[in-house]
């Protein structure tokens, strides 16, 4: 397993480029289930998550080919209806193949996707939504069998508004004829980018990005070219990476409409921020104010970046409490950041952060992805060597980290052990 040893304290200038979206080119690369026609995805990060997705799709049967940043799918012949287990534990988003293969072939088996660091997990609002929409479904062995002669058009509401959820019912509803409703829909970015992508397949979404998703279906769906968007989490990381270290930099190929909480809370911080079309300036505090935040679905604070924004403010001049209302146990990162010298209390599902001066290099132990990504800002910080171990969690969902981190002014180097 790989490591970083980062020697810190940073002084950051320069910039830093984003790359696409894991969470967006996910899903899409997940709806080329949906046809049987080439499909071309752009901008598609170089992560083992992605990674991961080609070798799902290619255990299915598709035609796949990943390189650089580009991703084509295309079939030469029909189509598994099965995803095990053995795949679906090393990334849940896996989970995402059901949709598209029960609504194209009125079955799929696939392994419950199991738990991970931050939380259980479960799947029971996508089963819901296939339930409703007239799927039989039985467990076998840690295995879901979901079977439908024909998905019906129905209403569906979602007890949460659950990202993953979202995205598995809107392919099904996409290649079911008729018109169907999610209500309490999640309004993420990324909901939007799937859903630009399954109305260029042939399908008429409206209302992706509000609570009220419908979609008309269409039997037969086409094959498409698609750019992925920005990773807004990469470039939230980036800001915060920024902010704590001290320096300036600017974050290229982002919008910065879909991160304007971190903004707005990173200015609250002290910090200064220029705004441009597609891309953020930042100049670090000269002290850092305390600024407490509630994690929260789309458009309140990402719950994605609620491990980076308690490296940050373990450094403020002050008090701050993180409330963390999305997952269940995504404090990990909690105590790595004290074996830095960190000040943090955790309560149930509250952090109380009491600022110090300075934090301190140690060897820590990522958990889980972003707990890894407020490792590195901790390590790049802090006062002398850190050494942070296991890194393929970072891995998932940072393209070329140490490369960005090296080029912007952090001391970074990998070990592979
Ligand atoms: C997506 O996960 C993201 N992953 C996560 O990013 C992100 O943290 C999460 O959305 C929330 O924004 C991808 O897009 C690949 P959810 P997802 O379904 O879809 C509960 C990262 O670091 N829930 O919105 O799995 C669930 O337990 C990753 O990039 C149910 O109870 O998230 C959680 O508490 C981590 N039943 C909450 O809802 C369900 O059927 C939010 O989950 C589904 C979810």
């Amino acid at each position: 397993m790989d490591s970083f040893i980062i020697k810190g304290p940073s002084k950051i200038s320069g910039c830093a480029e984003i790359s696409g979206s894991k969470n967006s080119a996910l899903p899409i690369i997940f709806s080329t289930i949906l046809t049987e026609q080439k499909c071309e995805i752009k901008n598609v990060p170089q992560l083992s998550d992605i990674k991961s997705s080609f070798d799902i799709l290619s255990y299915i049967g598709k035609n796949c080919f990943y390189s650089l940043n580009t991703f084509i799918s295309d079939e030469k012949h029909r189509l598994k209806t099965e995803a095990p287990y053995d795949m679906v534990r090393k990334m849940r988003a896996s989970v995402l193949v059901s949709g598209p293969l029960l609504a194209r072939f009125g079955h799929v088996k696939f392994a419950m996707p199991g738990g991970c660091a931050i939380g259980v997990r479960p799947i029971d609002i996508h089963l819901d939504g296939f339930k409703k929409m007239g799927a039989n479904i039985e467990f076998e062995q840690g295995y879901v069998i979901l079977k439908a002669k024909k998905l019906k058009p129905t209403s569906l509401s979602l007890k949460f508004p659950s990202v993953g959820a979202t995205e598995n019912l809107m392919m099904a509803a996409a290649i079911t004829n008729g018109c169907t409703i999610i209500n309490n829909a999640a309004k993420e970015p990324e909901i939007v980018d799937l859903a630009r992508v399954l109305n260029l397949m042939g399908a008429k979404i409206e209302g992706a990005g509000t609570d009220r998703v419908k979609i008309n279906g269409c039997k037969k769906l086409k094959g498409f070219n698609y750019k992925v968007m920005s990773d807004r989490i990469e470039a939230g990381t980036f800001l915060i990476l920024c902010a704590a270290c001290g320096g300036e930099l600017e974050v290229k190929n982002i919008n910065p409409e879909i991160i304007s909480i971190l903004i707005e809370k990173l200015k609250e911080s002290g910090a200064e921020l220029v705004i441009e079309k597609d891309c953020i300036k930042i100049k670090s505090p000269k002290k850092i104010k305390p600024v407490s935040i509630s994690t929260g679905p789309y458009p309140e604070f990402p719950t994605d970046l609620q491990a980076q924004w308690m490296a940050y403010m373990c450094l403020a001049k002050g008090s701050s409490n993180i409330i963390e209302s999305i997952f269940e146990n995504r404090f990990m990162h909690a105590a790595e950041l004290m074996r830095m010298g960190a000040d943090i209390k955790i309560k149930h599902n509250k952090a109380i952060i009491n600022g110090v001066d300075k934090l301190i290099g140690a060897p820590v132990m990522a958990s889980d992805l972003r707990a890894g990504a407020a490792l590195l800002i901790g390590a790049a910080a802090a006062f002398g060597e850190s050494i942070v171990k296991r890194i393929y969690h970072i891995d998932r969902g940072y393209e070329k980290i140490e490369e960005k981190m090296r080029a912007i002014g952090v001391n970074i180097k990998r070990i592979k052990e």
